[in-house]
């Protein structure tokens, strides 16, 4: 016989490496609040149906928030032999008010309590996230709002292509997260149904009313089939799936940061609190929380594919795999909730050098779309524009000019129909704010849209 709880069938201890090998207190230990707030709701539900008396039902409430108390002021002793958190401090509980302790686990199983307990946590875990997306947005839209007519050069192929307003291209960032939010918000409903009650994987012979549990735990909804209640791990691959996809955005986003940051760009100006030094290089300053949150999308994508892979394949119901969805899960929810949290801070603290901006914005020929646009407008057909103000450009890349800088006779020279109105178009504020129109960078449309992404964030 042996000192485990399941040790009634065996006739030797387990391996002692056996034991280490198969626990998951290490990892698992994270889960104690959800865990006992779990167990409170089912001895509750258990009394109310008839299978506690009102006495058990206390003594086992009271001794889980002791235990709970232990745990918080660190004097709880985690055992290794007891393998994982429920057992843990299922052990405590006996330990601590005798044969009633014993009763906890009646018409359960750590089946229903591990799935039961990943859901609350992960649960409370999306709102924190939410939390540090709002307040990211919020940092880009008053970021936006005061740079709203701030001139940069927009880019494709990371080459200059026409002037965007850095307000313009801030509120892009806001957009991408806007839709992560969303996503976590919907993965957030089917995360929040409750598996407790499915017990092992049949249910139980027991009369469990699952609406009690349902109501005192808060969930939305039961899960439907206790098979699958136990066994399915597709909440927490939804969750790292929507979590790759906002690290992807700041992945994209930390490489501007690390490109506007550089001496060849400087575009911005990142204050040093968020910054390093080089050991060696005295006048190094380096962008190590762009980079490292560009980093660490890396490990958010493994976690995802990690738990695809885990699940993949597995029969119905429960196996012992799944204990292996906890790292990766916890992993993810760390680094998208901490690299929100280094974007939220560092946002707001970051100063575009605007005259910087405007010189890469008018170096470039940015506004040659502009002087295209502006001859179909006298007639020309666009094929023809482009054309003409090609040679233009070309002759602008040769003598060092830029388009706004050429005089009449020059420009006159590609096209008759350049009349002195021209220059209005070539001007980087003429050009911006001739974008006037739902989702365009004119700094009249940045201040609307901030106006208008104001009212989707909470408490507003
Ligand atoms: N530690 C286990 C896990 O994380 C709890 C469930 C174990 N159930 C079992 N029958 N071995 O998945």
């Amino acid at each position: 016989t042996t000192n485990q709880s399941w040790g009634g069938r065996f006739s030797e201890p387990v391996d002692a490496f056996v034991a280490r090998f198969t626990a998951s207190v290490d990892f698992d230990k994270r889960l104690y609040k959800h865990d006992i707030q779990g167990s409170i709701a089912h001895a509750s539900m258990l009394c109310k149906v008839g299978v506690l008396t009102d006495s058990e039902r206390d003594a086992i409430i009271d001794g889980l928030r002791e235990i709970q108390a232990e745990i918080e002021a660190g004097q709880f002793d985690w055992r290794v032999d007891l393998e994982d958190v429920h057992m843990n401090i299922e052990a405590r509980l006996t330990a601590r008010i005798g044969i009633t302790g014993k009763k906890l686990h009646t018409g359960r199983s750590r089946n229903d309590q591990v799935a039961t307990d990943i859901r609350l946590w992960l649960r409370e875990e999306i709102d924190i996230i939410l939390g540090e997306i709002e307040r990211l947005q919020s940092g880009l839209l008053d970021q936006a709002e005061r740079h709203a007519a701030v001139i940069m050069p927009g880019f494709t192929h990371l080459q200059t292509a026409q002037p965007v307003t850095f307000g313009h291209h801030l509120l892009a960032w806001f957009e991408m997260l806007q839709r992560d939010r969303e996503r976590l918000i919907d993965c957030r409903k089917r995360v929040n149904r409750m598996p407790l009650g499915s017990a092992a994987l049949a249910g139980t012979t027991y009369p469990i009313e699952r609406s009690i549990t349902c109501e005192l735990l808060g969930f939305e909804a039961i899960s439907g089939n206790s098979l699958d209640g136990v066994s399915d791990r597709d909440f927490a691959i939804e969750f790292c799936a929507a979590a790759a996809l906002a690290m992807m955005h700041l992945s994209r986003f930390s490489e501007e940061l690390v490109l506007w940051t550089s001496a060849q760009f400087n575009f911005i100006e990142l204050p040093d609190r968020f910054c390093t030094g080089s050991s060696i290089m005295p006048q190094k300053k380096n962008p190590d929380v762009p980079e490292l949150v560009r980093g660490k999308s890396g490990r958010v994508y493994g976690h995802l594919m990690g738990l695809l892979t885990l699940m993949k394949s597995q029969p119905l119901a429960y196996n012992k795999d799944n204990q292996e969805d906890k790292e990766p899960l916890f992993d993810a929810v760390d680094t998208l909730r901490d690299s929100l949290r280094a974007f939220a801070d560092m946002i707001p603290a970051i100063k575009p050098r605007v005259e910087v901006m405007r010189e890469a914005a008018r170096r470039g020929f940015s506004t040659a779309t502009d002087l295209a646009d502006y001859l179909v407008r006298k007639g020309i057909p666009f094929r023809d524009c482009h054309e003409i103000v090609g040679h233009a450009v070309k002759y602008g890349v040769d003598s060092g000019k830029d388009l706004a800088e050429m005089s009449l006779e020059e420009l006159r020279g590609f096209s008759e129909q350049i009349e002195a109105d021209v220059f209005e178009v070539l001007t980087l504020e003429g050009s911006v704010n001739a974008r006037n129109h739902i989702g365009g960078t004119a700094p009249a449309q940045v201040l609307t849209a901030v106006q208008r992404n104001r009212a989707l964030l909470p408490g507003n």
